[in-house]
C-alpha cells in the first residue's frame, strides 16, 4: 500500500463534521478501494470546544484556515468554509501555492474565481476537485468532466436549488402561499441563512456558471446569467398551469444558439409530463443533451450532510488514487472566451397573465399589440371577474407561439402603455423539454 494521504480540513459544519465522521467510520472501505488510507491530520473551524462526533485526538488545531494551508503537514487541503472571498479564497489559494490539491463545496468561490483558481492550481501542478459544488450529492461534475467527455453538449438544464422546489411542489399540491411554504422551508434548515439567495436565483446561478463552464469548454461567466426568481409567482400562475398541461419549475439553463451561449436562471413552465415535472420537493436535478449520449437526467438530494459529504469523499478519494483531471476539465489556457447569447434574443413560448379593465377595446388592444409585434397567439381565455382585484377587472391568460423576448418585452411595454391593464403583467417562459 502506498503511503497515507494527509488531508487537512477547514470547516467543520454540517458538511465538514459529517465528512471527518465519515472518514473516521469508513475507513477500511475507503483504504481499500484507493489503495492507500486517509488520514485527517489538521482541522480548523470557528469553535474548537464543540465536539462534531469524531475523535480529533492526534489532528493539529488551527484557529486560522489560512495558516492550515500554508504550514500544515498535509498533502490535499478540503475547503468547507463557503463565501467567494474573505478566508476560504485565502487558503484555496495558500494550498494551491504549495502545490496541495483543494477539494471544495464552494459554488460561490468557484462561480466567481474558478478561472483565475483554475490557473493558479495549473501553474503549481495541481488541481481543484469541486463534485459537491453543484447540486450536492448529484455526481454531475464526474458525469460531464468525465464520462461525457467525447460529447459535444447543446443544452444543460435542470433544478438547480431545493428551496425554490419545495416551495413550488407546495404551492401547487397544498395550496399554500408562497411566503408560508418559504417559512417552512426555512425551519426545516433548507434555505440559505440569506433567503433571498435561493428565492432570488442566485444560488443556482452560481451552479449553473459552473456547469456551463464544462459543458461547453468556455470560461466562467457568472454576470452573463439573466437571473429571475421565484417571489412573483402565485397560486393563479400555478393553477393556470395545471390547467394548460405544466408545472412551474425554477429552471436553469445554458445552451449553446447561434449568436452565443445562453445562460438564465427562471421560474419556467414545462410540460407536465417531462422528466424533469416529476422532481418534487428539495430534489434536484440536472438534464445534459449531447450529440452522442442524446438525452441523460440524472436526480438526487441537492444538499445535506451525508449527500454532500459522499461527493466531497469521492473527490478525497480522487486525489488519494492519483485521478486529478484539469479542475474545469481543460487546461485552463484552451477554455475559450464565454460569448453571450442576450436574453432579448431568446426564443420559446409565453404565458401572460393580465388584469384587465373589463371594457370595450381591451381584447383589440392585446390583439393589436401581440401583432404590431409578430407574436402569434396559441390561445387567450378570459377567466371569471376577480373581485378582489377590483370591480370590473378580469384576468385574461395568454399563450404564445415561440417568439422573442425582445417582441414580448415591447408588447408588454404597449399593453401597460395603452391603459387597460389594472396591474403589472405576469411573465412566464415556457420551456420545451421531452
Ligand atoms: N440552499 C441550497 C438549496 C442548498 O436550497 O438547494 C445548497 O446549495
Amino acid at each position: 500500500m502506498k503511503s497515507e494521504l494527509r488531508l487537512g480540513i477547514a470547516g467543520l459544519g454540517t458538511v465538514g463534521a459529517k465528512v471527518a465522521q465519515l472518514i473516521e467510520r469508513k475507513a477500511e472501505l475507503l483504504a481499500e478501494r484507493v489503495g492507500r488510507s486517509i488520514r485527517i491530520t489538521a482541522i480548523s473551524a470557528r469553535d474548537r470546544s464543540r465536539g462534531r462526533g469524531f475523535d480529533a485526538d492526534g489532528m493539529a488545531w488551527f484557529d486560522n484556515p489560512v495558516e492550515l494551508a500554508e504550514k500544515g503537514e498535509i498533502d490535499a487541503f478540503v475547503e468547507l468554509i463557503g463565501g467567494s472571498d474573505g478566508v476560504a479564497r485565502q487558503a484555496v489559494e495558500a494550498a494551491l501555492r504549495r502545490g496541495i490539491p483543494v477539494v471544495t463545496a464552494n459554488k460561490a468561490l468557484l462561480a466567481h474565481h474558478g478561472v483565475a483558481l483554475a490557473r493558479l492550481a495549473a501553474e503549481n501542478d495541481t488541481e481543484i476537485l469541486f463534485e459537491a459544488a453543484v447540486a450536492g450529492g448529484i455526481p454531475v461534475i464526474k458525469t460531464m468532466r468525465e464520462a461525457l467527455s467525447a460529447n459535444e453538449v447543446g443544452r444543460v438544464y435542470g433544478i438547480l436549488n431545493g428551496t425554490c422546489n419545495y416551495i413550488l411542489t407546495r404551492m401547487e399540491k397544498e395550496g399554500i402561499s408562497f411566503d408560508a411554504c418559504l417559512k417552512d422551508a426555512q425551519a426545516l434548515g433548507y434555505a440559505e441563512a440569506d433567503p433571498t439567495f435561493d428565492i432570488g436565483g442566485f444560488d443556482a446561478a452560481h451552479k449553473l456558471a459552473i456547469l456551463t463552464s464544462l459543458a461547453f469548454g468556455t470560461e466562467i461567466s457568472l454576470e452573463s446569467i439573466f437571473i429571475e426568481g421565484i417571489s412573483k409567482i402565485t397560486i393563479a400562475d400555478i393553477v393556470a398551469a395545471a390547467e394548460l398541461g405544466y408545472r412551474i419549475k425554477l429552471l436553469a439553463v445554458a445552451l449553446r444558439t447561434d449568436s452565443g451561449i445562453e445562460q438564465r436562471v427562471h421560474p419556467a413552465m414545462i410540460p407536465a409530463r417531462s422528466s424533469l415535472a416529476q422532481v418534487d420537493g428539495v430534489t434536484n436535478a440536472v438534464a445534459i443533451d449531447s450529440d452522442l449520449l442524446g438525452s441523460i437526467l440524472l436526480a438526487g438530494p441537492g444538499a445535506g450532510g451525508a449527500a454532500t459529504a459522499s461527493a466531497v469523499l469521492s473527490d478525497i478519494m480522487d486525489v488519494a488514487g492519483g485521478f486529478v483531471p484539469p479542475t474545469l476539465g481543460l487546461p485552463p489556457s484552451r477554455l475559450q472566451p464565454y460569448h453571450r447569447a442576450r436574453m432579448r434574443a431568446h426564443e420559446g413560448g409565453y404565458y401572460i397573465r393580465l388584469a384587465v379593465f373589463d371594457r370595450v377595446g381591451a381584447f383589440a388592444s392585446i390583439a393589436s399589440r401581440m401583432a404590431e409585434n409578430g407574436i402569434s397567439l396559441e390561445s387567450i381565455v378570459q377567466r371569471k371577474a376577480d373581485r378582489k382585484a377590483g370591480e370590473g377587472t378580469a384576468p385574461v391568460v395568454l399563450v404564445t407561439h415561440d417568439t422573442t423576448e425582445a417582441a414580448i418585452r415591447a408588447a408588454l411595454d404597449g399593453l401597460s402603455r395603452d391603459g387597460h391593464l389594472s396591474g403589472e403583467p405576469q411573465m412566464i417562459r415556457i420551456e420545451d423539454l421531452d
